[in-house]
């Protein structure tokens, strides 16, 4: 029997088989066992909730929970209770993801309820919304009129399982919940209902479709309001490949655009990935007391082993939380400001020459770089952390193609590979910030206009730091610091 008790009990009962190798330091991850999807993402009495897709018991996907962990910072994480467990008739096969919203200074949650309806796991399903209210902000209780929105909802000629993730916004006092489905022909779309009531809720429109491109079935959309723009964000499952973007199994995306809210209808001219990585999937934004637009992504990628799988009793990170900044026709992801309050033991250097390898005398693996490469003559130049013998994570560019390439074919135990993204330089100038903790890596190039998220698994020996050149170029400035 799924229970939030028998959740909590299990992981405080095993929590001390959980392996330290790999876990990072200032990302988010389970206790214990499986996470997926962030979830709930939102500003609330003075913190930041962050819930998430949650199968404790295994490190391996399961009837989800949703996990829950508070922060004050998006950088240090206080672990809550398991908050919904998949205990009800409506949701008996999981609590999928969904949003956080408040209404009359109570906590309330959005989510999916899955079940399963026959004996092919995988395709036989039908999903429906629910919602659940907590008083003091970690105990929900479920609604008793749930489901609030039904698959008899969904209109004619769509998908009749594919239902999911809600993500609610109120506009001029109503509220309205966008899901991600598709038409059953390979075609993604979003759906947009509204509410006066949070129980009944009417079908607004169809906002979006893919033209053929964007994957058969939209997962995890996003619809915010930044700059005076409207943004989608949203997960298309199997986007085909375009150039070096969407190289994923299962991608990210972002449109600016327009809502028509009374039509129901979402106008964008282009598409572009969130991410240009290997891990990063199912973001959710939140607005903070700042008002600034965050986002995390789940920093893994569906249907592959994750090394910490097998005797390690956890699987699964977000990414670092990013800023999200309009600018002009793109959106520009930075890391937050209070990144900078865990750094330690500065180290700077400036005007190195570079050609061939240079070892760069710091070493670590729980650091930040901020380094800008004047690219002068050099065909290639680039970073490679954690070297040690033969393993090495290459970050590098190449000025005949304008590529940025991320590669961890050397990287450790773990998949390989290479992501590449086009990134054009500034007076010839290449700015990064580089986050490195533990298994993962975060490169923000350019100011945030691409930021590449990958997993990698080095010995823990595996700690130089290295720049190097081919051709000549040079390193205006180098600095590192320890993130504690
Ligand atoms: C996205 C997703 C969601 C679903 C959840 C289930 O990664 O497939 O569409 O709600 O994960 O865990």
């Amino acid at each position: 029997m799924y229970t939030r008790e028998n959740a909590d009990k299990f992981v405080a009962d095993r929590k001390y088989l959980l392996k330290e190798e790999y876990r990072l330091t200032f990302h988010l991850m389970s206790e214990f066992g499986w996470m997926n999807d962030p979830n709930g993402f939102i500003y609330y009495n003075g913190e930041f909730h962050m819930f998430y897709q949650y199968y404790p018991y295994q490190p391996v996907w399961g009837p989800m929970h949703w996990g829950h962990v508070v922060s004050e910072d998006l950088m240090k994480w206080k672990h809550l209770p398991v908050a919904l467990a998949p205990d009800q008739d409506y949701d008996r096969d999981g609590c999928f993801s969904g949003s956080a919203f408040e209404r009359d200074g109570k906590l309330h949650l959005m989510y999916t309820g899955h079940l399963v309806t026959g004996p092919d796991r995988d395709n036989e399903y039908c999903q429906n919304q629910n919602i659940a209210v907590s008083e003091d902000g970690i105990r929900f209780e479920k609604l008793t009129s749930n489901p609030v929105i039904g698959p008899e909802q969904i209109p004619p000629g769509l998908s009749e399982k594919d239902f999911r993730d809600p993500k609610v916004f109120e506009r001029d006092g109503v509220y309205y919940v966008v899901l991600g489905s598709n038409d059953g022909q390979g075609h993604g779309l979003i759906l947009l209902y509204r509410s006066e009531d949070l129980i009944h809720w009417s079908f607004v429109g169809e906002i979006a479709r893919s033209d053929g491109r964007l994957g058969d079935n939209w997962e995890c959309p996003d619809l915010f309001e930044l700059g005076g723009r409207d943004v989608l964000i949203m997960s298309p499952q199997r986007m085909p490949a375009q150039g070096d973007d969407y190289q994923n199994l299962h991608s990210t995306t972002y449109m600016i655009g327009r809502l028509d809210i009374g039509q129901g209808s979402f106008h964008y001219e282009r598409y572009e990935p969130v991410d240009c990585g290997f891990d990063f999937y199912a973001p959710q934004t939140t607005v903070d007391a700042k008002g600034r637009r965050i986002v995390m992504g789940w920093m893994e990628t569906w249907e592959t082993e994750i090394p910490t799988q097998l005797g390690h009793y956890w699987a699964g990170a977000m990414t670092m939380p990013r800023e999200v900044i309009l600018d002009g026709e793109a959106l520009l992801f930075k890391p937050l400001e209070e990144t900078v309050a865990y750094r330690h033991n500065a180290y700077e250097a400036s005007d190195i020459r570079l050609a061939g390898i240079k070892d760069m005398q710091v070493s670590g693996d729980c650091y930040e770089l901020e380094v800008v490469f004047q690219a002068d003559q050099a065909e290639e130049f680039g970073l490679r952390l954690r070297v040690s013998g033969e393993e090495e994570t290459v970050l590098s560019y190449r000025q005949a193609e304008s590529q940025f390439r991320f590669n961890r074919d050397l990287s450790g135990i773990g998949l390989g590979g290479e992501r590449r993204t086009k990134v054009e330089l500034k007076d010839g100038l290449l700015a990064l910030r580089v986050f490195v903790d533990k298994s993962s890596v975060e490169v923000f190039i350019q100011g945030g206009e691409k930021v590449m998220s990958g997993r990698i698994y080095p010995g823990a020996d595996s700690l130089g730091i290295q720049a190097y050149a081919d051709g000549l170029c040079s390193m205006v400035s180098f600095k590192k610091w320890d993130i504690k």
